[in-house]
């Protein structure tokens, strides 16, 4: 394994315990509301201070962009190696017990996505990607599914939660996907949608507005499990939010289906 995933397998799986030794007295975590619909706990915050701490023993010169604290600059102001840290993805999950959220990290060396882990210590699954090395689950090779039609395909979205008006637009675009595929899910967590894409356990993926947080490590994990993710525009989804993914051939008719309904993504960046 290279040593920089080793890295941020070491943080998810610190950021994992913090997780987990709340999880029984959820209760008693203190929330805190930072937009509609948008919360973070003390936990997210705990959870991201042991992600940073694991990171910078080893390797303080690296830049951080965490969803919690911000960007912070390496020791040394360098930027060439950059850290991109949910620390709990699926944050309204975990406040109900729902077991889907995780810890995301992605990593990127001069702009480029090199390295990816996603960890949910619910399950205790371990997604790890490098680049041109492949996508691994548990540290067994995975691949998105073979499927190359719309009919039969379980495909996940995310809803635009934040504003009605948003919802407004998506609408016709979730009930086109829905008449065309075998099912549509919502499971909460984008981060996990992805991995569950490169694990073949999903054909496709959704969503508009999300934050570089939520899908770097994820968009690894798809394209080195031979998947495709872009935008709306085919342009880079981790620049613009927008996420379309999938197996190729699936991505390819899932991107036409929401093109036909709107030529515009209903949201831009949140
Ligand atoms: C959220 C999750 C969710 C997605 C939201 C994200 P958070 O991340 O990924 O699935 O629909 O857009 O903000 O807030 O739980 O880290
Ligand atoms: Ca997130």
């Amino acid at each position: 394994m290279h040593p920089l995933l080793n890295i941020a397998v070491r943080a998810a799986r610190e950021a994992g315990k913090v997780m987990m030794r709340s999880w029984s007295h959820l209760d008693r975590v203190s929330i805190e509301q930072k937009g509609r619909n948008d919360f973070v706990t003390e936990v997210d915050r705990t959870a991201e201070a042991a992600v940073i701490q694991t990171i910078h023993r080893v390797y303080p010169e690296h830049s951080i962009l965490a969803e919690e604290s911000g960007i912070t600059a390496g020791r040394k102001g360098g930027t060439e190696v950059e850290w991109i840290i949910d620390p709990i993805d699926g944050t309204t999950n975990y406040i109900h017990q729902f077991p889907q959220f995780c810890v995301s990290i992605g990593i990127r060396e001069r702009g480029q996505l090199e390295h990816g882990v996603v960890y949910n210590p619910f399950s205790q699954e371990l997604y790890t990607a490098s680049r041109g090395r492949g996508a691994q689950l548990d540290g067994r090779k995975i691949r998105v599914s073979n499927k190359a039609k719309l009919d039969g395909a379980l495909i996940a979205t995310g809803f635009p939660f934040k504003s009605h008006q948003d919802f407004d637009a998506y609408l016709p675009m979730f009930a086109a996907v829905v008449k065309q595929t075998r099912d549509v899910r919502r499971a909460g967590s984008a981060a996990l949608d992805l991995a569950f894409v490169a694990a073949g356990r999903l054909d496709g993926f959704f969503e508009f507005g999300l934050q570089v947080w939520d899908i770097a490590a994820g968009t690894l994990l798809v394209r080195e499990a031979g998947g495709i993710v872009a935008d709306y525009d085919g342009g880079d989804p981790l620049t613009t939010g927008n996420c379309v993914a999938g197996a190729p051939k699936v991505q390819a008719m899932l991107l036409k289906t929401l093109k036909d309904v709107s030529a515009e993504p209903p949201i831009k960046q949140n």
